[in-house]
């Protein structure tokens, strides 16, 4: 299958996968890829676009919505719907997948199924998002958000401090999922509030980040290249602007003993990606990105394996159902949104269409685009910013203790640098601040695969 590279001498068909792409975020950034590739890529090239949602009955809906997507897509650029099927089987295919990202038992069967196709139909997965998540908030503080929305808007919706975070949600026990889907129920539809940890993990920690880890982990083999004309794929991570480094304590990783998992979530995120080309880290990420089951950096016919590369993006702010909020104060949410981006708040993009514009971009960029970028001006956190008029683009983002490219001293070409938008909580990278970060992510990345390490081995079988 293809690369993403574009070039004349490689294959057509670039895939991608999508997690939670049912809604918000990862719906519109289904459509932008649609989009995107229609319109840049060659007419030889297809996009094989797999969205994965909890359910079939969700992905078939998803499926559906992404049509009427696209045909309206299509009905814009042509006046007409003439061809429109045949250009739909051409270069868009659509297929779904399931997962439940709280249940290892299903990422496993998610990434089997799809290796499965790797050896018999040579399935290549050119870019995995993982964009699905949640938030973990059990409401909101409304005196304060008020309070906060009157005298200091555009910091109180950029770095809300109203929300109240749920502290010791725990997944199902891991086991659980099994027999779950050998029922036919809906995997981790109720949530159990087990305090077992024996058998489970944190349910933020894992929504958003373990699962993801170990789903990309196990498609190694999928997106690693053995060609030198071909790109290994991306992974391509959906973090947050409120990716706090408060939040994240590495003697609770998995957020359990906080009300800020969801922002510990994001800013383990953050500290996994930005570190993982550092080569302090490679004693462990080196594993990671190998085939499963080995360290091995060839193939079984002993083949030279490039392994797939880690980037990092956030969405800037949109209006999504992740806040779960009444359809009353989700309007208020919106008004509230437009007034900030009014008042010159960068971060608000508010339309998940707008705020896909950074992961769509790191999906679909050339690969050797977006390596020279990062060679150039260091590893970076690419966020979707917009302007007044709604017009958005990708910048760098500043990183509290990382700055824009893990450079002591820089000055980001295109980054934001106003004060408008930066949390006011932002430490300046500098020389200490770098070295703490580089720890940081050699403690994180070694806790990482300890965990994974443990899990695979207890999985083993139950698969
Ligand atoms: N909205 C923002 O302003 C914003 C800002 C920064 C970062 N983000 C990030 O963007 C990503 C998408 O969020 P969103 O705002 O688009 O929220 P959303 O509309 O609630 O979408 C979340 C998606 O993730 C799926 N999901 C949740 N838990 C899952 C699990 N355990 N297994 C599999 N899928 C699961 C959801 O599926 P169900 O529908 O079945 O629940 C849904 O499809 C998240 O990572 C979020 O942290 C969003």
């Amino acid at each position: 299958m293809s690369s993403p590279s574009g070039s004349s001498n490689e294959s057509s068909t670039y895939t991608v996968l999508v997690t939670g792409a049912n809604s918000g975020l990862g719906f519109s950034t289904c459509c932008r890829l649609i989009d995107e590739f229609l319109f840049s890529r060659p007419q030889n090239h297809i996009l094989h676009l797999i969205p994965t949602t909890r359910s079939a009955s969700k992905s078939a809906d998803t499926l559906d919505r992404l049509r009427q997507h696209l045909t309206k897509t299509l009905r814009r650029s042509n006046g007409t719907t003439l061809g429109i099927s045949v250009l739909l089987e051409r270069r868009i295919r659509l297929e779904a997948e399931q997962v439940e990202l709280t249940s290892l038992v299903s990422v496993k069967r998610l990434a089997r199924r799809l290796r499965k196709r790797g050896e018999q139909e040579g399935l290549r997965i050119d870019a995995l998002v993982c964009n699905a998540g949640i938030g973990g908030w059990e409401g909101f503080d409304m005196l304060k958000a008020t309070w906060g929305l009157l005298t200091d808007l555009i910091d109180t919706v950029t770095y809300p401090r109203y929300k109240t975070g749920g502290k010791g949600w725990v997944t199902k026990p891991q086991m659980a999922g099994a027999e779950g889907e050998a029922e036919g129920k809906e995997e981790g539809v109720d949530r159990d509030r087990d305090r077992d940890t024996d058998s489970t993990l944190g349910e933020v920690f894992t929504a958003n980040v373990f699962g993801h880890y170990l789903l990309a982990h196990d498609l190694v083999p999928l997106m690693s290249s053995t060609t030198p004309d071909q790109h290994p794929g991306r992974i391509v991570w959906v973090s947050s602007i409120e990716a706090y480094p408060h939040s994240l304590d590495l003697d609770d990783l998995q957020g359990l003993h906080t009300t800020e998992s969801y922002e510990s979530s994001k800013r383990l995120t953050d500290v996994l990606v930005l570190s993982s080309e550092l080569p302090s880290t490679q004693q462990w990420v080196s594993p990671y990105l190998s085939l499963p089951g080995s360290s091995k950096s060839q193939d079984q016919d002993g083949q030279e394996l490039r392994r797939p590369k880690m980037y990092l993006s956030h969405p800037g702010v949109c209006g999504t159902s992740i806040a779960a909020l009444p359809k009353l104060l989700e309007y208020c949410m919106f008004a509230v949104f437009y007034v900030a981006r009014l008042l010159g708040s960068p971060w608000h993009c508010v339309s998940s269409y707008l705020g896909a514009v950074s992961v769509v971009w790191l999906a679909l960029t050339p690969a050797a685009q977006l390596e020279e970028l990062e060679h150039e001006e260091g590893k970076a956190k690419w966020g979707s910013a917009c302007d007044v008029r709604g017009d958005e683009r990708v910048i760098r983002t500043e990183v509290s203790g990382w700055g824009w490219g893990g450079r002591v001293g820089e000055v980001p070409d295109g980054g934001l640098r106003s004060a408008k938008g930066r949390w006011r909580g932002m430490r300046t990278v500098s020389k200490e601040s770098r070295e703490e970060f580089e720890e940081t992510g050699r403690k994180v990345w070694r806790a990482m695969e300890e965990l994974r390490v443990k899990w695979e081995s207890r999985l083993e079988g139950v698969e």
